[in-house]
């Protein structure tokens, strides 16, 4: 559930692939990318989420910029998972169920 958006002719950014891999190391943990619009914060997130995605049950591409985007994306992504019908007109129970297994999950 990722952007297949990736750079074309993607350049190396094996520093900061690196430095995110070791961040999250096997036991997960929070990055952050920050930097003027347009330096490639979004081209490394994808990169990393292509390069690693068989460590991860699933790979989820939240939509933040407001919150009606966020309950939008995790209510598409319960259905994709199948943890509530496609049919469910409710993006807070899609929310709640999302979260609820994100909390459970392994990986
Ligand atoms: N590593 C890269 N290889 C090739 N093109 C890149 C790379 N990083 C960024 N770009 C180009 O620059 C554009 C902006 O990068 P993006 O990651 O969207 O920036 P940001 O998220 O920091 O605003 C991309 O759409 C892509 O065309
Ligand atoms: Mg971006």
């Amino acid at each position: 559930m990722v952007p297949s958006s990736l750079a074309l002719h993607f350049f190396d950014r094996e520093s900061e692939l690196d430095q995110l891999a070791k961040k999250f190391g096997s036991h997960g943990g929070v990055a952050v990318l920050v930097g003027l619009g347009g330096i490639g914060k979004t081209q490394v997130a994808l990169a990393y989420a292509h390069n690693h995605k068989y460590e991860y049950d699933v790979v989820l591409w939240i939509t933040c910029h407001s919150e009606s985007a966020i309950l939008q994306t995790f209510s598409d992504a319960a259905k994709t998972l199948g943890l509530v019908a496609n049919s469910e007109q409710n993006q807070c129970e899609g929310y709640e169920t999302l979260l609820h297994w994100m909390q459970n999950s392994r990986k």
